[in-house]
């Protein structure tokens, strides 16, 4: 008997991934397990891909739609996109071959929230899920699976497909087992009960992921590491938005807003977020707690040093050698992480009620506080929402970030109107540059507009928001939200012409 596939019935369906990936057929809708990447399955996708290329070179179309739990990996999403075998695909994405390809119209790409997408697959808007393929880190002897370094939509593919692909993964650490907390209790409406999570430590569900053994088609054994991009070292614009942050926080504090452990954390992907993280470190906060979408590096750090005492997530989102700190040390962070299904990990219901603390990275802000997470000029897609507007309609406080220029100041992070709408006005609480902060709360729109200009624009932009703002003003149709409409996203034009947004 294999050592992680306990269970004998399950055993019997070992396979190669050359063959489990033979039964996949074109236009199937599959479900794949994977989330920032961390577990997502290694090696029938790679398979399947070579599949694809040799019905391509013989004239034959071959092109599935594609459900995960949020960005993968090369294994996945970059080998799938390359073989031009994808029609489809949901959620968050970060791949760069995928990326084109959905910049170039090639492939149908639904960004949406990711709280939302096993709803949606419950209800049904996905059709019919045909086949999931989902890695599992061990199978018990009575069929239970032991889920991997994510959880994910695991479950509801699960559930939810007519067929399912395990791939058991001996490389992720035994010690994983025991670390999540699937929730079965999610009913439809209108049967929905409250959903019981009152501490990012509380468990709700089970350690283990079920499936119809019936309906398992293979077991392929895989022995390889999740693969993530490392992340940039905190530059000087990404500490001085830590240290922004850090002052605010303490200020909160002190005006008794919050307690001095604060209010559960919730920190998005991406170098900025993470930067906040090692920001912390040197904080002098103990005691935290994270409800949050993705563990990275700098969480694991501040576990380490005990400024966190526990984190609850969906997954994690390591680079090499925080891969390589965590698998070591599972023992250690065992009882102190906890991993979730990403309906409850980003839950409306749950956040308002621990009342997060959200951060985010941006690509913009406009001056009244609306934030574009996703569109390079309003029409180029960068990676997705993500986790991003579940967590920042909801939260206590929702906090976004940014370098206040990109592409070596060629364009301003603070434009007269963003381009693309993913957080309204409505939604977002605090903007940080490096230049500074604005807490928005409590302002009307120009109040708001005053302040992000004076503390979040780059001086090299800031006169030309303020010429912009004086002349909406005075020449605006309405005196509430002052726009000059013909001229408000004359500075995206600019950018696409020239290349750069300065005039
Ligand atoms: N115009 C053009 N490019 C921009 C830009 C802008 N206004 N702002 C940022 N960029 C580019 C940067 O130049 C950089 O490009 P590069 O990869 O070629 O160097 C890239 O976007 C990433 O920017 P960076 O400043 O390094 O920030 P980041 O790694 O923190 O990522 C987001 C920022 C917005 C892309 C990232 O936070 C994201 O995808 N957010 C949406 C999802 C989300 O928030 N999820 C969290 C929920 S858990």
């Amino acid at each position: 008997m294999h050592h992680r596939i306990r269970s004998a019935g399950l055993a019997e369906r070992l396979m190669s991934a050359d063959e489990a990936a033979a039964l996949i057929q074109p236009g199937m809708t599959v479900a794949m397990s994977g989330f920032t990447g961390a577990g997502y399955p290694k090696a029938v996708p790679g398979s399947l891909a070579k599949l694809m290329a040799r019905e391509h070179d013989a004239g034959k179309e071959f092109r599935i739609k594609v459900l995960t739990g949020a960005s993968t990996a090369p294994e996945l999403d970059g080998v799938l996109a390359e073989a031009r075998g994808m029609e489809l695909r949901l959620p968050f994405q970060s791949d760069p071959a995928l990326r084109s390809q959905i910049n170039a119209g090639e492939i149908d790409y639904i960004d949406m929230h990711l709280s939302h997408v096993a709803q949606h697959t419950w209800f049904g808007f996905f059709g019919h899920i045909d086949l999931a393929v989902v890695e599992v880190a061990g199978i018990l002897e009575d069929g239970r699976l032991i889920p991997s370094s994510s959880v994910g939509n695991n479950m509801t593919w699960l559930r939810d497909a007519d067929k399912v692909i395990l791939e058991v993964n001996e490389w992720q650490p035994d010690g994983l087992e025991g670390m999540h907390d699937v929730y079965y209790g999610t009913a439809l409406p209108p049967n929905r009960k409250p959903i019981m999570l009152e501490h990012p430590e509380d468990r709700i569900g089970e350690p283990y992921l079920h499936v119809d053994p019936a309906k398992v088609v293979a077991v392929v054994e895989t022995n390889a590491p999740d693969r993530n991009s490392p992340f940039n070292p905190p530059d000087e614009a990404s500490t001085r938005i830590a240290g922004h942050i850090l002052d605010f926080l303490e200020h909160e504090v002190k005006r008794g807003r919050m307690p001095e452990q604060l209010l559960p954390l919730q920190s998005g992907v991406g170098n900025v977020a993470n930067a906040v993280l090692a920001g912390l470190a040197s904080g002098g906060f103990r005691g935290l707690t994270a409800y949050t979408e993705v563990i990275q590096d700098g969480m694991l750090d501040l576990l380490r040093s005990g400024v966190l005492r526990m984190a609850s997530a969906t997954s994690f989102s390591l680079s090499a050698p925080g891969l390589e700190e965590f698998n070591a040390n599972v023992d250690f962070y065992h009882d102190k992480i906890l991993l979730r299904p990403q309906e409850i990990s980003n839950h409306p219901e749950v956040i308002r009620r621990l009342g997060c603390i959200a951060m985010n990275g941006m690509i913009e802000a406009d001056i009244y506080g609306n934030v574009n997470s996703t569109h390079i000029a309003g029409s180029k897609m960068m990676n997705g929402i993500g986790g991003s507007g579940d967590f920042a309609r909801n939260s206590f406080l929702s906090i976004f970030m940014s370098p206040s220029t990109a592409k070596g100041g060629r364009i301003s992070g603070i434009v007269p109107m963003v381009s693309h709408v993913d957080h309204t006005e409505h939604d977002t609480m605090v903007l940080v540059t490096e230049q500074g902060l604005a807490d928005m709360r409590g302002l009307s729109p120009k109040q708001r507009a005053r302040l992000v200009i004076e503390k979040c624009a780059h001086p090299d932009f800031r006169p030309l928001l303020e010429d912009y703002f004086d002349r909406a003003c005075r020449d605006s149709l309405g005196k509430h939200t002052p726009h000059l409409l013909g001229e408000a996203l004359s500075w995206h034009q600019r950018f696409v012409e020239t290349g750069s947004m300065r005039p």
